[in-house]
């Protein structure tokens, strides 16, 4: 086996925390939030969300933190060397694959950004709120031009995976992660102020309870695990290579609710500007599912800055490379867990296993971006390509890595390891401790599989 020093570790306290935060904060939070409050009904859900960002996030986060530090292995390996049981390997074999499917999708609407960042330094967005709708329908339905971006995004993704963590995740994931968060002020600002935004805001924080019903615990499930990359072994991959003074409770908490803070401002940077502009259709659930932030948001920077329109185009290409960037810090976690897994489980060098990942999200990603146009007409179980995808990972795969990593920690390994590992070794509360073995032995598994049991239309 390869000594622990050769996988290369995060350098700093700083780099390690801001690239677990740069892997759950990206298209997660600007582009699939709005849209899933916008389905469900705004406020209620986003207290639901809350709710389980709380009981099941954080506690999730822990034991993922817990398993992979440990181990300091890639996920498949995480889990058997806690236990002597080896079949646990395979919770890290479904987080590889889970991780991959969502990179493939991920990377298409990744891959729109960047056809939006491009079109606003060309000026090709500026219009009116119906141009800028037609502008999205035939960008996203074209044959080839989304698949082309999308694949180009997968390859930005490996060029930094192949130079490693220190060099190539650390370093990135410091500079990209704090600038999207200044931007999104200013956005939030001039969206707030547009006329007619207060529907917009009362849409976001005034709850109405009786819209809380089995799908939306389905859907506000599926976001808080997405948004926090819970259940597909990136937080235990990323884990592996935290130092052993690293704690885990701050870290999760700072983590959980920065990745909050930023879906609320997407939230407040959609929705008044959407209210004020009369596009709501999402309220009803019909709105074309994956479109909101592109046809929102140019017409926002149009509106806002008729006067002046330089200003409008520049907070545009802003934005839009800030939100690649936010995609990039986590397409490339998704993308580090299979590399890992390969590089160490099939001692493959590392430059081979990025290729076997980048290949197969490829060909993902080329499916859910056809599915827009050309085979538009392939649904599964009622959905187009992509919206399959994003659906089956977030609502159903990434709970099911998380419940299997929850009874594992719960139940399954050794209690001595897994309190060394989450007081770093009794230097930190053992009160949080107990707390958290309660949590991750009843509350989480039996949430979990309650909301399963639902989805599956047994109760
Ligand atoms: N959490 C990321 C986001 O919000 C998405 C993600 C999912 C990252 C799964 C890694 C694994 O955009």
């Amino acid at each position: 086996m390869k000594k622990l020093t050769d996988r290369g570790n995060f350098g700093s306290r700083i780099g390690l925390v801001l690239a677990t935060a740069g892997s759950a904060v990206g298209l997660g939070n600007v582009w699939r939030f709005p849209i899933t409050t916008g389905n469900n009904g705004g406020a209620a859900f986003i207290i639901v969300y809350f709710m389980f960002v709380l009981m099941l996030g954080i506690p999730g986060m822990l034991c993922e933190f817990v398993v992979g530090r440990r181990s300091q292995r890639n996920a498949a390996r995480s889990y058997r060397n806690f236990t002597h049981m080896r079949y646990w390997k395979y919770v890290g074999y479904l987080g590889i694959l889970t991780a991959t499917i969502v990179l493939g999708f991920y990377a298409v609407v990744a891959g729109w950004c960047l056809e939006y960042f491009f079109a606003s330094l060309t000026g090709r967005l500026d219009g009116d709120a119906a141009y800028v709708k037609q502008y999205f329908i035939s960008f996203a339905t074209h044959p080839w031009k989304p698949c082309l971006w999308a694949i180009l995004f997968i390859m930005m993704t490996h060029l930094v995976v192949v130079r490693g963590v220190k060099n190539g995740i650390e370093r990135a994931s410091k500079v990209l992660m704090p600038l999207p968060l200044v931007l999104l002020v200013v956005i939030v600002v001039v969206s707030c102020t547009l006329p007619g935004a207060g529907q917009g805001i009362a849409f976001l924080f005034h709850p109405d309870f009786s819209k809380v019903d089995g799908r939306v615990l389905v859907e506000a499930l599926g976001q808080a695990f997405f948004s926090l990359s819970l259940g597909t072994c990136c937080l235990c991959t990323y884990a592996s290579y935290f130092s052993k003074e690293t704690r885990l409770v701050q870290s999760a908490a700072q983590i959980a609710v920065l990745d909050t803070l930023i879906a609320i401002l997407a939230g407040l940077m959609i929705f008044p500007a959407a209210f004020s502009v009369g596009d709501v259709s999402f309220a009803s659930g019909d709105a074309a599912k994956s479109s909101l932030m592109f046809t929102v948001l140019p017409d926002l920077f149009h509106r806002a800055f008729v006067e002046v329109p330089w200003m409008g185009r520049t907070i545009s290409i802003l934005f839009f490379a800030l939100l690649v960037f936010a995609a990039l810090t986590s397409t490339i976690s998704m993308h580090e867990i299979g590399t890992a897994f390969f590089t160490e489980e099939r001692r493959l060098p590392r430059r081979v296993s990025a290729w076997v990942i980048t290949a197969v999200a490829s060909v993902i990603a080329i499916f859910c971006s056809l599915g827009n146009g050309p085979l538009a007409q392939v649904t599964i179980l009622g959905r187009g390509i992509l919206d399959f995808c994003n659906d089956i990972t977030a609502n159903f795969m990434m709970p099911a890595g998380a419940l299997l990593t929850s009874i594992f920690v719960g139940w399954f390994a050794s209690r001595d390891k897994v309190r060394d590992e989450f007081t770093n070794h009794g230097t930190q509360s053992v009160r949080l401790f107990n707390i958290f073995l309660i949590t991750v032995r009843w509350v989480v598994p039996l949430l979990i599989i309650l909301i399963f049991l639902h989805l599956f239309g047994v109760v």
